[in-house]
């Protein structure tokens, strides 16, 4: 594989070694110098056509921390057609010799349209497209739940039988597709909960259950992972639920469904959170809660997939 566009196209082993990859990486981050030569004389382009603070800022610091030149490219406001635009950006790139490529775009299936053009011969790494998919988020909460579940000795390990709970936007959520893939590749059980205005259609053919009740949910289920997704109004068009608050009350996490949880569950958000909607506060803050975990790892899973792609060792994804 010489992408990374999708957690569908990632057998078993294929994700497990990118998780061992970025438990090395990890390693390397409690060093007191967390740079590796790895990728000196390489380019890393990012090119976010979309707004992102917590995944531009990780593939940055990933580039840096395997000593590549990293150039980031903020396209968003550019007036250009999209084709075109992607077109002409992948030429200017190509020219001035990029390695590889990590593209977040608002349009579904603007990383593939990148990786198969002709445009540019780099490696391109999905950072979230439209509605579709995010790989590396997935792999990170991959592999926050692998460290929490088998403490001290993650390496090697799946995620057999762990029961994972996705609550809110899945319409909107690339982060709820690309984790179901990954979460099934690597054995765990997966519930989508949420209003039914938010539910994909078709999502009857997908390999996750469908709830549209939180608490009846939680008390059968008993997950061991709950992850809470963003309310992502900017690609709301529409009325999806009442209001906030009649959100909040049914399908937000509240103190009162943090306790019922017990505390040997854990508590997982994307980012960015709307606190005292999807989550309270004080879910967000607790003991449970692995959202400043899943940031840290974020960076040593995207060293692991740079790593994987552009250091020559492309073979070892195929
Ligand atoms: C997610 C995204 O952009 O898809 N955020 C992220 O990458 N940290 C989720 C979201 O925006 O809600």
């Amino acid at each position: 594989m010489r992408h990374l566009l999708s957690t569908r196209d990632l057998t078993r082993d294929q994700a497990i070694h990118i998780l061992d990859v970025a438990e090395d990486m990890a390693d390397v981050q409690t060093r007191e110098v967390k740079k590796l030569p790895t990728l000196r004389g390489k380019t890393v382009v990012n090119l976010f056509f979309e707004d992102s603070t917590r995944t531009r800022i990780s593939f940055e610091a990933a580039a840096k921390r395997l000593s590549a030149d990293v150039i980031t490219f903020s396209a968003k406001g550019s007036s250009v057609s999209k084709g075109e635009s992607l077109k002409d950006t992948a030429q200017t790139l190509a020219a001035m010799g990029a390695d590889g490529v990590v593209i977040r775009h608002h349009a579904s299936g603007a990383p593939q349209v990148l990786a198969q053009s002709d445009w540019i011969d780099a490696g391109v790494v999905n950072a979230g497209d439209g509605t579709h998919e995010h790989p590396t988020q997935a792999l990170l909460d991959a592999f926050t739940m692998r460290r929490r579940l088998h403490p001290g000795s993650s390496r090697g390990k799946d995620l057999d039988g762990v029961r994972v709970v996705i609550v809110g936007d899945i319409l909107h959520s690339r982060v709820a597709r690309s984790n179901l893939w990954l979460l099934r590749t690597l054995g765990a059980e997966v519930t989508f909960v949420a209003p039914a205005t938010l539910v994909p259609f078709g999502v009857g053919s997908w390999p996750a259950a469908v709830s549209f009740d939180l608490d009846e949910t939680l008390r059968s289920i008993r997950p061991d992972v709950l992850m809470m997704l963003r309310i992502q109004s900017e690609r709301m068009n529409a009325a999806y639920f009442p209001n906030a608050r009649e959100y909040a009350r049914q399908w937000g996490l509240d103190d009162e469904r943090l306790t019922a949880l017990g505390p040997d569950s854990i508590v997982m958000h994307p980012g960015p959170m709307n606190r005292g909607l999807e989550i309270s506060a004080a879910a967000a803050d607790s003991a449970q809660s692995t959202v400043l975990e899943q940031v840290a790892n974020g960076v040593s899973i995207r060293m692991a997939v740079l790593y994987l792609l552009l250091s020559g060792e492309r073979e070892a994804l195929a």
